[in-house]
């Protein structure tokens, strides 16, 4: 059994690789086009691949279903609850299961000799001259707008669970701004779920300017430890796992200053994981520390427990918070109040 682990775990990447392919060639998208089970020749042809792959399609359909991502009868392969998240007109979470693999394999990406360095920085530094992920974005656009697309492709998905199992968090607030809230994804979701609340999605320039024109949010472009435009309410998705405390700490300063420049007594949102917090299924645990680790190695960010929250909330100059259990999703809601 360990000898089966051990072997398991050093092969385990093709998953990954796996699941890009099934994103690239839009399996979800054919199989649900076709309309019942698809014998696997009709599906090969939709896609289409030369006759000679059909046998290696048939490898790759073995373990997606396998791994649950698909599922098979008799008569051909079904979508089941995870692979319906890559359907191009549903969740649209191919760009982002692409971009994982397409960034970090072959970017010395935990190795050996990375560990032992004690002056390396991280691993994007490491792969790109010493530069931070987000200035490489900027240099190279086609790069960016690739995690863009990825962003807002893992986005959706979480945004709509936030909305759903945490109305309340929206109710009394007049406007709002998503702070690197990216091209606007999820200020559209919670604009389009709240009427009348005004969101603002505020970015890097280089960043919003790619963000679509709408008549739900505003666009403002700028560097969120500079200056943060004011609001009643500023929302922080995902963003404070991709810095180590002492900026976080600049971030979380700048918020305070922001909303507590408006009349209503606002608040800070926080959308992140809180590494111990309760989880629905065990998948979750391995999640959390499968990304705090590619955290910690890419971008020298890192997930955090309770304890670190509440650190760091404090250490900002916050006089209380409250976290809301993740009721769906890996995602945790912290309320801060300044
Ligand atoms: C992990 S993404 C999160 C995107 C989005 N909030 C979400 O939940 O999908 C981090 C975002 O922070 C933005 N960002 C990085 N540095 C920034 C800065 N100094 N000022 C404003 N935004 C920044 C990036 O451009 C990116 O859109």
């Amino acid at each position: 059994m360990e000898l089966v682990r051990l072997i398991n775990q050093s092969v385990s990447f093709i998953s990954s690789l796996v699941l890009r392919c099934a994103a690239e060639l839009q399996i979800s998208d054919h199989i649900k086009q076709y309309g019942g089970p698809m014998p696997l020749h009709e599906l090969a042809r939709s896609i289409p691949i030369p006759p000679e792959k059909d046998l290696m399609l048939v490898q790759l359909m073995e373990l997606l279903v396998h791994q649950g991502v698909y599922a098979k009868c008799e008569a051909g392969y079904q979508l089941t609850p995870t692979s319906e998240l890559l359907l191009t007109e549903g969740s649209n979470m191919g760009t982002f299961v692409s971009f994982i693999p397409e960034v970090f394999f072959g970017k010395r990406f935990f190795t050996g000799k990375w560990f032992k360095d004690t002056d390396v920085g991280t691993v994007s530094e490491l792969a790109y001259n010493g530069k931070q992920i987000w200035h490489v974005f900027k240099e190279k656009p086609e790069l960016g707008n690739f995690f863009n697309e990825a962003m807002a492709s893992q986005c959706k998905e979480s945004v709509r669970d936030l909305v759903a199992s945490h109305p309340d968090i929206f109710y009394g607030i007049n406007n709002l701004v998503d702070v690197g809230g990216g091209t606007g994804t999820t200020v559209k979701v919670i604009a389009d779920t709240f009427p009348g609340l005004r969101c603002t999605v505020f970015d890097l320039p280089n960043v919003v300017e790619n963000a679509p024109n709408s008549d739900s949010f505003s666009v403002v472009g700028g560097d969120m430890f500079d200056n943060i435009p004011t609001a009643d309410a500023i929302l922080l998705k995902t963003i404070l796992h991709d810095w180590p405390d002492e900026d976080c700490v600049r971030i979380l300063e700048r918020c305070k200053e922001a909303v507590e420049s408006t009349e209503k007594n606002g608040k800070v949102i926080v959308v992140d994981m809180v590494l111990d917090a309760e989880v629905n299924d065990s998948k979750e645990t391995e999640t959390k520390l499968l990304f705090n680790l590619l955290l910690i190695s890419t971008v020298g960010g890192k997930e955090r427990t309770k304890k670190e929250w509440h650190d760091l909330i404090i250490r900002a100059g916050y006089s209380d918070y409250k976290i809301y259990p993740a009721r769906m999703s890996l995602y945790s809601v912290i309320e801060l109040y300044p």
